[in-house]
């Protein structure tokens, strides 16, 4: 095998994880109220490799593990608070307000998981540093490793140093502290790779988005304002990539993984969330088969399931 070759098919193998993780997408969102402890440590117990907070910030500079902007979706918020700016912004509210807020259950969520007693009952959004706790409560618990895969969800240099400053006091810095650091922002991801070289950390990042695929065949990553990205600049500064897997326009190939996984990156979808045991078994077999290296599921348990299946069946 020539040389190049030899890089590529190394570059390939490393890029690839040994055995798909399982990614807790917003806590066991599809049981319990997204991004609540409560939430996390079921999919902790259901088996979750790492658990996802998405992080927002208050008004008074803390970060909060919360998907949208916004609180209503969410929050009981208008039940207890007069609008601001027009709105709910959780960007108006402090800390001390947003900790009075209780979670709503989302989508097949409910207040309460059969069986299941958490560590904490409230249904509060938590902040970042509760959500670190509970992962690091949780893998003596759990008996094993417990990650965590924070999301940047805005393209805010102050959050950026926040979560940086937030993961080095907590002493998560390397790979091996099983930690991923995503954001929808190439701007972000490329920020925090020389902020984290700067501070001597060492996470992997993801950058997501949407994989495409060009006329000619090339695998690129859709960046914010229609921008196309190739994938080997994107590896420049990240560690993988977390993309759209059901995108009817842009839909996830085995090609688009084998370029991705030769330009050195992991490939994560995004989301699995079909409740069906026998659905999501399909579609779990269907995208792990193309080569996919990581799952974010809304139901921890069929995710867990059908990974450990494909791990089996590749024995
Ligand atoms: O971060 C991966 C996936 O969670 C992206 O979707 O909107 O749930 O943050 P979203
Ligand atoms: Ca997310």
């Amino acid at each position: 095998m020539k040389l190049a070759a030899l890089l590529l098919a190394l570059c390939s193998a490393l890029a690839q994880a040994a055995e798909p993780l399982v990614i807790a997408h917003r806590g066991a969102s599809g049981y319990l109220p997204e991004h609540t402890l409560a939430g996390y440590e079921l999919a902790i117990r259901m088996g979750a490799d790492y658990i996802e907070p998405d992080l927002q910030m208050t008004r008074d500079g803390v970060l909060v593990a919360i998907h949208d902007d916004t609180l209503p979706r969410t929050t009981n918020v208008a039940e207890l608070f007069a609008a601001r700016n027009g709105g709910y912004r959780v960007a108006d509210f402090t800390l001390a307000e947003i900790r009075t807020l209780t979670v709503k259950p989302t989508t097949t969520g409910a207040a309460t998981y059969p069986g299941f007693t958490p560590a904490s009952a409230e249904l509060r959004v938590p902040t970042f540093d509760e959500v670190i706790a509970l992962a690091k409560a949780q893998r003596a618990v759990a008996g094993r490793p417990v990650g965590l895969y924070p999301e940047a969800k805005q393209a805010d240099p102050a959050m950026e140093d926040q979560l940086l400053a937030t993961l080095q006091r907590e002493q998560l810095t390397r790979a091996a502290d099983r930690v991923f650091v995503q954001s929808f922002s190439d701007a972000t991801v490329q920020s925090l790779a020389v902020k984290q070289r700067a501070l001597g950390m060492s996470l992997p990042l993801v950058l997501l988005g949407h994989a495409i695929t060009l006329p000619d065949g090339r695998a690129m990553m859709a960046a914010p304002g229609g921008r196309m990205l190739p994938l080997k600049d994107v590896a420049a500064y990240a560690s993988g990539v977390g993309v759209a897997m059901a995108n009817t326009k842009y839909p996830l190939t085995k090609a688009w993984i084998a370029q991705a996984h030769d330009a050195g990156l992991q490939v994560h979808g995004w989301t699995f969330a079909k409740l069906d045991a026998a659905a999501a078994a399909d579609e779990y077999r269907t995208f792990l088969d193309m080569g996919l290296d990581g799952v974010f599921s809304n139901y921890s348990d069929l995710a867990v399931k059908a990974r450990n299946a494909f791990v089996a069946g590749r024995k």
